[in-house]
């Protein structure tokens, strides 16, 4: 065998026994570099005679043809190997458990002012809203409540202190503001009665125990027109508490006192307790608008009557989930949370 045979036996051989792109490339440079075996026989080829150096030269390029593909193809193949080795190591386990989404539900509280909107929306009632930070003269002035009126003690209410003009606001006490709201911006307006309006958000006392929160959350309703009467009171009252429950009640209207209606009332639903007997449960307040009151918002209460009620959501909502504990709505544990969403 001539030296190139034999040179070109053992490169094949190692080529093919190289097992990572390095050793290759290290068998690479040894024969087909500038330093490199095969190369050196091409230069050596000047040195032989000119009879023997044409066939030579053929031989010679021969191996480095074959030595140059077998790299090429060797380093494909192990090329497809390292793929496939990483493929392998990055495969995804379809079997490991998902990350958790965790789900958002609606609030109780906001979930039974919804209900109740909604209610009222198809008893033909437009939605209506005011400032939480309210003044003097639509929380208590054109309510009728007069200054220093003892019926102002029965809010327990926080005031904010005076601006710059020297107006002292509060937060608004009850939703009652938002029906002198309403009938001055229907005046300003070029409107007249009928009318009716729901309003709902929050209000503030300070106040706080089982069944008391600072916030909590108050639907208002009023209705003008010419001959409203206590009876249409009674009815869509009834109308609202079969629809809310889902079922009939029997109700109470309880003489009360609240100074922008008259006459007023309180409501009280008979509610089933677990022993088997019933309970009067207080649910809202309500009354015939006290002529003060329209008069107030340029409504002439001569020509218009109307009846208008307030009740607490929370209490709504905790006697439709069967909570006792008024603040649970707002210490937003979400294990409570959860059992509505
Ligand atoms: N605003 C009264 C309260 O907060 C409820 C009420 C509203 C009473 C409308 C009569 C008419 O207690």
């Amino acid at each position: 065998m001539s030296e190139i045979e034999s040179l070109s036996a053992r490169a094949l051989a190692d080529i093919a026994a190289a097992n990572d792109p390095e050793a290759l490339e290290a068998l690479r440079v040894g024969l087909l570099g500038k330093q490199g075996s095969i190369t050196g026989q091409l230069k050596r080829l000047g040195a032989l005679p000119a009879e023997e150096r044409k066939a030579a030269g053929e031989a010679i390029n021969r191996v480095r043809d074959a030595v140059g593909q077998a790299l090429a193809e060797r380093r494909s193949l192990l090329e497809a190997a390292a793929l496939d080795a990483r493929l392998a190591g990055e495969a995804i386990d379809t079997t490991l458990p998902g990350r958790q989404a965790h789900r958002g539900g609606i609030h109780p509280v906001s979930r039974t002012l919804e209900r109740i909107a909604e209610i009222f929306g198809r008893l033909g009632y437009e939605l209506a809203d005011g400032p939480e930070i309210e003044d003097d003269w639509h929380n208590f002035e054109a309510l009728n409540f007069p200054p220093h009126h003892p019926a102002r003690a029965m809010h327990d209410t926080f005031y904010l202190p005076p601006d710059a003009a020297g107006v002292a606001r509060l937060l608004r006490t009850h939703t009652s503001g938002v029906q002198v709201r309403y009938m001055a911006d229907l005046v300003a307006a070029g409107r007249t009665p009928p009318l009716r309006m729901i309003a709902a958000g929050k209000v503030y006392r300070s106040d706080s125990d089982q069944t008391h929160s600072p916030m909590f959350h108050q639907v208002e309703g009023l209705l003008v027109d010419e001959h409203a009467t206590f009876a249409d009171l009674k009815g869509t009252l009834a109308e609202f508490v079969r629809a809310f429950f889902g079922r009939d009640f029997q109700m109470r209207f309880r003489p009360s006192y609240f100074p922008f209606v008259e006459p007023g009332a309180e409501v009280d639903i008979a509610w089933q307790q677990p022993d088997g007997g019933t309970r009067w449960l207080e649910v809202l307040g309500c009354g015939m608008v006290h002529p003060n009151v329209l008069r107030n918002c340029g409504i002439d209460p001569e020509r218009y009557t109307g009846f208008a009620f307030g009740l607490g959501v929370e209490r709504f909502a905790m006697l439709r989930y069967g909570v006792n504990d008024l603040r649970a709505f707002f210490e937003n544990d979400v294990r409570f949370l959860r059992q509505f969403a």
